[in-house]
C-alpha cells in the first residue's frame, strides 16, 4: 500500500540530456509538464549520470546537452518560479542515496528489468556490460524517493522503473522502518493529535484491519494529512500503523502515464533523432518550412491529378495534430477528389507549426542571450532540490545507523 496522498502529491520527473529537444518531446513530455507545475509541487531535472550510463566513452557531448536541453524547457513554458529545475550531478545526496539503497537491492531485480537487456541489444556498439548500467534503474529509484515524490510522469517504456522504485521502497521500509517499541510509539503519536483524531483514527484503522475498509483507510489518511501538530516522524510512523507494517520512511510513487505522443516524424514513423526526421524546436523557421514542404505524401499520387489517401500520407497525422474539422474535410475531399495539391495541402500544416514554435522560439532566443540567468535558475533550483534531499538522507542515514559522530 501507498501512501500517495502523504506526500502532498509532489511529482518528480528527469529527461537525459540529449541535445536539443524537437516537436516529439514537445508534445510527448513538455507540454503535459506545463500543466502539471500549474497543479502540483513538481520537481524536473537533467539526468546527466543517467546519460553518462551509455555515453561513458564520449561525454564532451553531454555539457552542451545540459543548457540546450534547460533552455528549450524553459522556452516550451516550464516556469522556474513555478517548478524546481536542477541538475542530477549537482545534488550529489542522489549519489550517496543510490549507495545506501544499493545494499539492499537483490541483483535479481536490476537484471530482470526490461530495459538492461533490450538496451544492451539496441545499443550493440556500445559495452554496456558495466556496474553502472546495471544500476541505471536503482539510480532512478534514488531520483525519486529522495524527493518521496508521489507521482512520476513517465512514458510507456519507464513504467517498470518505477515498478521498481516501488518494490525498493517497500523493502526499505520494512527492514529500516521497524524500529524498537514501533507499537508503543505509534500509540504516542496518535496521542499527540489529540483525543478528537485519536478516536477516529482508532475508528479508522480498526475497519481497514478488521475489514478492509478502503474509505476508512483514505479517511485515515487524510486525517493525518491535516495533522498541524506531529512531526513527519510521527506521521510516519501512524502511515505505518495504519496499514499495519513499521514506519513508512520511503513512500511508494505511482507513475503517471504520459499518454504516448502521437507526433509524427517528417516520414510518418515516431519523430526521433534516431530516425533523422525531426523539427527541433529552434530549427529556423525557413528550414522547417523546407523540411514541411518536402516531406513525402501518399505515394500513389504520382501527378497533380492523381487521387491519393490521406490514411497512407505523412502529412495527415500532422493535420491530426494542428488542424481543424474544417480544415481535416478540405483535406479529405481534396485529396480523395484530386482537388487540392500536396503543396497547397501542407501550406495550413506549415502555418500551424511555424506558430507554434514562434513564442517558443522567441523566448527560446531571450535565454540564449542571458547565459548568466539559465545558470541562476538552474542554481536556484539545484538549491531548493537540495533542501528537499538532505533532509530525507537524515532520515535515511538514522535509520541505516549512520548518524553517529
Ligand atoms: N530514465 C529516464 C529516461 O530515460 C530519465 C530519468 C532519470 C527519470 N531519473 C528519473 C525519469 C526519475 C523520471 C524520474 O527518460
Ligand atoms: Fe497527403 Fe495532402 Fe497530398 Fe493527400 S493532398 S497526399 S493528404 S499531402
Amino acid at each position: 500500500m501507498n501512501s500517495v496522498s502523504a506526500q502532498h502529491a509532489r511529482v518528480l520527473s528527469g529527461m537525459r540530456p540529449t541535445g536539443r529537444l524537437h516537436l516529439g518531446h514537445y508534445h510527448g513530455v513538455l507540454k503535459n509538464w506545463v500543466e502539471l507545475q500549474h497543479e502540483y509541487e513538481c520537481f524536473f531535472f537533467v539526468a546527466d549520470w543517467h546519460a553518462l550510463t551509455t555515453h561513458y566513452e564520449d561525454p564532451t557531448i553531454i555539457p552542451d546537452s545540459v543548457w540546450d536541453m534547460v533552455i528549450d524547457w524553459l522556452a516550451a513554458g516550464v516556469n522556474h518560479g513555478e517548478a524546481k529545475l536542477f541538475i542530477q550531478s549537482q545534488v550529489p545526496e542522489h549519489a550517496e542515496f543510490h549507495l545506501l539503497l544499493s545494499m539492499i537491492t537483490p541483483l535479481g531485480w536490476l537484471e530482470r528489468v526490461p530495459s538492461y537487456k533490450d538496451q544492451q541489444e539496441k545499443l550493440k556498439e556500445k559495452d554496456l556490460a558495466t556496474y553502472g548500467f546495471l544500476g541505471y534503474p536503482l539510480l532512478q529509484a534514488a531520483d525519486i524517493l529522495i524527493y518521496k515524490a508521489g507521482l512520476v510522469p513517465v512514458g510507456e517504456d519507464q513504467v517498470a522503473h518505477v515498478e521498481l522504485t516501488r518494490e525498493v521502497a517497500r523493502r526499505f521500509n520494512h527492514i529500516y522502518g521497524r524500529e524498537k517499541g514501533f507499537e508503543a510509539m505509534a500509540e504516542q503519536a496518535k496521542k499527540k493529535m489529540g483525543k478528537k483524531s485519536a478516536k477516529l483514527y482508532t475508528r479508522y484503522r480498526k475497519a481497514y484491519q478488521e475489514q478492509g475498509d478502503l474509505e476508512a483507510l483514505n479517511a485515515a489518511r487524510a486525517l493525518l494529512e491535516s495533522q498541524q501538530n506531529i512531526t513527519i516522524n510521527d506521521r510516519e510512523r501512524l502511515f505505518g500503523y495504519l496499514e499495519g507494517g513499521g514506519r513508512i520512511i520511503l513512500p511508494e510513487p505511482q507513475p503517471l502515464l504520459t499518454k504516448a505522443s502521437k507526433m509524427p516524424g517528417l516520414d510518418g514513423q515516431k519523430m526521433s533523432k534516431s530516425y533523422g526526421n525531426t523539427i527541433a524546436l529552434r530549427d529556423e523557421p525557413a528550414v522547417i518550412e523546407k523540411a514541411l514542404r518536402t516531406m513525402p505524401t501518399d505515394t500513389n499520387r504520382v501527378r497533380r491529378t492523381d487521387s491519393g489517401d490521406p490514411a497512407l500520407c505523412p502529412v495527415w497525422q500532422f493535420h491530426l495534430i494542428y488542424s481543424d474539422d474544417e480544415v481535416k474535410s478540405w483535406v479529405q475531399e481534396g485529396c480523395r477528389s484530386a482537388g487540392i495539391g500536396c503543396v497547397e495541402c501542407k501550406q495550413p500544416v506549415i502555418d500551424a507549426v511555424l506558430s507554434e514554435l514562434k513564442p517558443i522560439q522567441e523566448r527560446a532566443r531571450e535565454f540564449e542571450e542571458q547565459p548568466e540567468l539559465v545558470r541562476n535558475i538552474i542554481a536556484e533550483g539545484c538549491e531548493e532540490a537540495r533542501d528537499v534531499a538532505q533532509e530525507t538522507m537524515a532520515e535515511v542515514r538514522h535509520a541505516m545507523c549512520l548518524n553517529y559522530r
